[in-house]
């Protein structure tokens, strides 16, 4: 079993995820586009993968024997138990990724309380339920978790307020989980900018939105999937194993401009 939670990194600079070969990983959000990434990337180094997503299970999904589908709802804490009851009866989960979520767009004075209620109950109470479901068995058996903020939660964003404020919360919550659960777990969290997604595939349809998102960012582009996953591989290994509580931004420099 490998300890992603607290264990030096070995000196194998060419290949520093060999740990993860043989780890159980679990990604919330599983059949998201992240998610997805998250998914196929952790199965190609050798994990095996349980994909938890409220969308029904395709198809297509089902076609790599490495990553197990299930279908349960972040807001429902008795659905992810039954995850958890099953993977119990394995080896133990020693990753968790937290990259379930939904962006209603709004700014703070015009979203209503059932807008603001759905999202908080997911994108953060949602977290919230996961880490304590998923992630208290790590806590003897140590373990990474990775949850997927956003550089909303940093910047202020017009329309993406509730959305930022509950981000805001996961990098805290973050912080909050790596000095409780330590030392046997760390927790960190990725801020990325914008990427093309299911989330946001009304703005990435719109040129002028592509044009000026570009522009605005210091390096000139916005996210991929693989700027996802190998981020989150290095924050689930022991590559960064003495990294806890942080929030890695993944923003292309555009908080600091
Ligand atoms: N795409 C971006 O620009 C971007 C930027 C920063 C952060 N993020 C974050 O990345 C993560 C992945 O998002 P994405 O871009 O792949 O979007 P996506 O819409 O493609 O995927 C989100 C997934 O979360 C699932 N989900 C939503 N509510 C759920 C619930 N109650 N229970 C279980 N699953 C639920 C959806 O079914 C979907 O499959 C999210 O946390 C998102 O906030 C995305």
């Amino acid at each position: 079993m490998a300890n992603l939670g607290n264990f030096p990194p070995s000196g194998d600079y060419a290949f520093p995820y060999r740990d993860l070969v043989r780890t159980q990983v679990l990604v919330t959000g599983g059949r998201g586009t992240l998610g997805k990434a998250l998914c196929r990337g952790f199965a190609s180094l050798g994990a095996k993968v349980w994909s938890l997503d409220m969308s029904a299970i395709q198809s297509e999904d089902e076609q790599n024997p490495q990553i197990q589908q299930r279908m349960a709802d972040v807001r429902n804490r008795d659905s992810l138990m039954q995850v958890q009851q099953e993977i119990a009866a394995t080896e133990g989960l020693d990753v968790l990724i937290n990259a379930h979520g939904l962006q209603i767009r709004s700014d703070f004075a015009g979203c209503d309380e059932d807008t603001w209620m759905t999202l908080t109950d997911i994108n953060l109470n949602g977290v919230y339920r996961s880490c304590q479901v998923f992630g208290e068995p790590m806590r003897k058996r140590g373990g990474a978790i990775v949850n997927i903020g956003s550089v909303n939660g940093v910047m202020v964003s017009g329309k993406g307020t509730p959305y930022g404020v509950q981000k805001a919360a996961i990098s805290h919550m973050t912080k909050v989980m790596a000095v409780e659960w330590a030392p046997l777990v760390r927790v960190n969290a990725i801020a990325p900018t914008a990427i093309p997604s299911g989330m946001t595939k009304d703005l990435f349809s719109n040129p002028d939105y592509v044009l000026t998102k570009t522009n605005s960012i210091p390096l000139k582009r916005t996210g991929t999937e693989e700027d996802i996953v190998h981020a989150v591989m290095f924050l689930a290994s022991s590559a960064s194993g003495l990294v806890t509580g942080h929030t890695l931004m993944m923003d292309g420099g555009l908080s600091l401009v």
